[in-house]
């Protein structure tokens, strides 16, 4: 019997390229996303089943885990995957801003792994993998709201480590680096309560930063989606460490923060976020 995976934010990146990892692999796959009407190809394949959740919806969750059950009988793994940036000053975050990127990078996670594991509870077997960042452990300036809700999900992966292995269900994180997605293309501006006193500052970090976003990141480039994909299975097939850096600008970083006096990491993210001279 094939085992079933379900996996939320499947529309694009990571999460598409982790449908094709573990359908190739002979699994079932639960394709999960906002708008499954524009989905174009993933519905045309073997044991694809490409269906409505949106993780700030819990009634969409539960449908959608209903639906998985009903159709392939279990459901082995779970990949939170779903998630957004945001940038820009803290203080020019509207609750909406504030809100969405909680209920998205942060609740949503909780939400979709709540309605799961009564059924891996049941199967007494089920893997986790949530998809944090490197700015799940470093904390990157302008990126305050995005970093806080993926230090989140890192605390919380940790805890239910512990705490579901005597259900015989294990989780753990995978933690990318900057990777040619569409990520930067759906990142936000934090600016719906937009102050006077930081107009100017606020449009030349934002033309700043739209540049980083749009250009393949120096020394390393971007990496390649298809690498995240596979380490995700690999996570669920495998034994997993429970954070799991991938791309090599996250290998790098986590590895100068081990060495590198904090004044000198600190340069280095004012010397490539910030516009010059702030
Ligand atoms: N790419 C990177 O460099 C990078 C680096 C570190 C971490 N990450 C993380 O990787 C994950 C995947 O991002 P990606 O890089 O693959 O970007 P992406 O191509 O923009 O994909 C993000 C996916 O999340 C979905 N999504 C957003 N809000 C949702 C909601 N409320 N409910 C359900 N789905 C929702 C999007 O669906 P729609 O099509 O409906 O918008 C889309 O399918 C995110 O958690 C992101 O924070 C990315």
């Amino acid at each position: 019997m094939p085992k079933t995976v379900l996996i939320t934010g499947a529309s694009s990146g990571f999460g598409y390229n982790t449908v094709l990892k573990f359908q190739r692999e002979g699994w079932n796959v639960v394709a999960t996303m906002r708008s499954p009407e524009k989905d174009q190809e993933l519905h045309k394949l073997d044991r694809v089943m490409v269906t409505r959740l949106d993780v700030k919806d819990r009634e969409s969750i539960k449908a959608a885990v209903a639906e998985t059950i009903e159709k392939f009988g279990s459901l082995d793994a779970l990949v939170n995957n779903a998630g957004y940036g945001v940038a820009g000053f803290l203080e020019e975050a509207s609750d909406e801003d504030i809100d969405n990127q909680i209920d998205t990078n942060l609740k949503g996670v909780i939400l979709v792994t709540q309605e799961v594991l009564p059924q891996m509870r049941k199967q007494k077997s089920g893997s986790i993998v949530n998809v944090t960042s490197v700015g799940g452990s470093i904390g990157l300036p302008m990126i305050a709201l995005y970093n806080a809700t993926k230090f989140a999900v890192e605390g919380l992966t940790e805890s239910l480590r512990i705490e579901l292995e005597q259900f015989g269900i294990s989780a753990c994180s995978v933690a990318p680096g900057a990777f040619k997605t569409g990520f930067g293309h759906n990142s936000n501006w934090l600016d719906g309560n937009a102050k006077p006193e930081l107009d100017g500052l606020r449009e030349s970090f934002q033309s700043h930063y739209s540049a980083i976003l749009a250009q393949p990141p120096k020394p390393f480039g971007f990496g390649d989606p298809k690498d995240v994909a596979d380490l995700i299975y690999n996570c669920v097939t495998g034994t997993p460490s429970h954070r799991n850096f991938i791309g090599k600008d996250a290998k790098m970083l986590t590895f100068l923060r081990r060495f590198l006096p904090q004044k000198a990491m600190d340069k280095m993210f004012k010397d490539s976020i910030l516009p010059k001279g702030w």
